[in-house]
């Protein structure tokens, strides 16, 4: 009955206008397509793969580029994760933009004289990933080089000779020839876009796990829908939303997405501390002046979490929302005692993070509320403060442990816990029993016999008594210089 009525059912189409290496086009998307199955199904665009379709593998990074602040940026994402609609607006680069057999661009000649490339179907991912940097950064150093790798996976080619390929590149390129004239002619007109991305309703035989996607312009639009439809799912990223679309073949009937609203994606220095607006992503925060000067621990944390490509477009406030008790932002976060602005057509509220986490993927909000910002208090200047991941991988790896420890000047001091909880935890007993002169070593043993951590396929629970002990022994370390 349920499979009749979706299968001939009325469906909101997303009508939007782009740019698809350099030419206008406007499209009417069927809700929440990927931007990869876009670009293979509809647009018969073969170029880029698809292999994990979970956001792991890299094989479908294809780059965005759209206006921040004065400058255009170029951005590599997942377009496996990356739904179509948020396009709008923006300039899509693909592989088929950039070279073709008779006239390689820079990049792909690079990797052909590195022999970076065997079987190929990793290879447009990788070239597209190099794209993204080389057009942010003229002669990128290796940190920057495998930071923008680090969402690739290769399993043929060996990341050695991928990597001196750009190397030598970066070394040697004349940086005129890495952004392809179409770019820079379409780079003015996306400053001027000022045409609001449509929906029309079509009747429609196809099958789509997503049935209507909605996209507020501004923060009283999202109100008013989500007071409209109060069992909608709210799409940030969509780096763990779209994870379940495509694996688990989850459902939607209706998604509002929030992470293209403007006034969402600013950070603020305010007499309270620092504002992250809801739709600010992991890379912006790495970007952030105010950030960087203000919370550095918060720019550290953010380089472990994924991969440049999700941290492109995953959020923080997704993080929190998300409520998982392995999100890594969340330890951190609670010793830096954020607060979230959560805000309804109804009301605003103020709502402590320790507070907001009820049980396992369970929290404070209610229907039709929103995480709209995230406010964290200026630490004193000389709190000490550090969060370390403990993962099987150094990147694209969920923690097996997750941990944050902060020691103000006055010795008050706070230790956060992910993955031994229903929730991320703060440790009573190292509150109450931390010294400047406390035995750690006594200390760390006493905070692993406070909890009762799960055994699961990221480490049994005595593993992660054992690396409760051992994050706790680093923090030593690094507090005591
Ligand atoms: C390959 C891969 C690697 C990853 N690696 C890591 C990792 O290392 N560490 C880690 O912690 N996570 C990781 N993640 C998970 C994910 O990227 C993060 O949780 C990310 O922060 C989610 O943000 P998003 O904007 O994409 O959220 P979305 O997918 O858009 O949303 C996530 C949840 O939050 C809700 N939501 C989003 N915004 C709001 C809001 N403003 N108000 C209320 N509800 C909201 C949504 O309804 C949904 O339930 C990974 C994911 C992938 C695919
Ligand atoms: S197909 Fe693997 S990251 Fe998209
Ligand atoms: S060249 Fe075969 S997977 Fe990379």
């Amino acid at each position: 009955m349920e499979q009749d009525r979706r299968q001939s059912g009325t469906y909101r189409f997303n009508s939007i206008s782009f740019y698809l290496n350099g030419k206008a086009r406007s499209l009417d998307l069927p809700p929440g397509i990927t931007t990869l199955d876009l670009l293979t199904k509809q647009l018969h665009l073969y170029g880029t793969k698809c292999s994990c379709n979970e956001g792991d593998c890299g094989a479908c990074t294809v780059v965005i580029a759209y206006p921040d602040e004065d400058n255009i940026v170029y951005k590599a994402i997942n377009s496996c994760l990356y739904p179509a609609a948020k396009l709008h607006g923006k300039h899509l680069i693909t592989i088929e933009g950039l070279g073709t057999p008779q006239n390689l661009h820079p990049i792909q000649k690079e990797l052909l004289e590195y022999h970076g490339t065997q079987c190929g179907y990793c290879t447009p991912g990788f070239v597209m990933s190099l794209f993204a940097l080389f057009a942010s950064i003229t002669h990128p150093d290796h940190e920057s080089i495998m930071a923008a790798l680090e969402g690739n996976l290769c399993r043929c080619t060996g990341y050695q000779s991928i990597s001196q390929a750009a190397a030598e590149l970066s070394q040697k390129h004349d940086p005129a020839s890495i952004v392809p004239d179409f770019c820079r002619r379409v780079e003015p007109k996306l400053f001027n876009f000022k045409q609001k991305a449509g929906e029309i309703e079509r009747t429609s035989s196809s099958r789509y796990l997503i049935e209507h996607y909605l996209q507020p312009e501004n923060l009283d639009e999202l109100k008013a829908q989500l007071a409209k439809h109060p069992d909608a799912k709210l799409i940030a990223g969509g780096t763990d939303i779209m994870v379940q679309v495509n694996i688990q073949r989850q459902n939607f009937s209706q998604l509002i997405d929030l992470g293209e609203i403007a006034e969402l994606k600013q950070i603020k220095r305010q007499g309270d501390g620092i504002h992250i607006g809801a739709a600010v992503t992991y890379s912006q925060v790495m970007d952030s002046d105010i950030i960087k000067h203000d919370l550095p621990s918060l720019v550290k944390l953010c380089r472990l979490i994924a991969s440049t490509q999700i941290r492109n477009f995953g959020t923080l406030a997704g993080n929190i929302a998300n409520a998982s008790p392995i999100g890594d932002s969340l330890p951190l976060l609670l010793v830096y005692q954020t607060k979230l602005l959560l805000s309804s057509q109804q009301e605003e509220r103020i709502i402590e993070l320790q507070d907001f986490f009820w049980a396992y993927r369970e929290t404070a909000l209610s229907a039709a509320e929103f995480i709209r910002e995230i406010i964290i208090p200026l630490p004193p200047q000389d709190a000490f403060i550090k969060t370390l991941k403990t993962a099987k991988r150094k990147s694209v790896d969920i923690s097996s442990l997750a941990s944050a420890c902060r020691i103000n000047p006055d010795g008050k001091a706070m230790l956060a816990l992910g993955g031994i909880a229903a929730t991320p935890v703060l440790s009573k007993v190292f509150t109450r029993e931390f010294s400047p002169s406390a035995d750690w070593a006594a200390l760390a043993k006493k905070v692993a016999a406070e909890f009762s951590p799960l055994s699961d396929v990221r480490g049994s629970a005595a593993y992660r008594t054992q690396m409760i002990i051992n994050h706790i022994l680093q923090y030593r370390e690094a507090y005591h210089g």
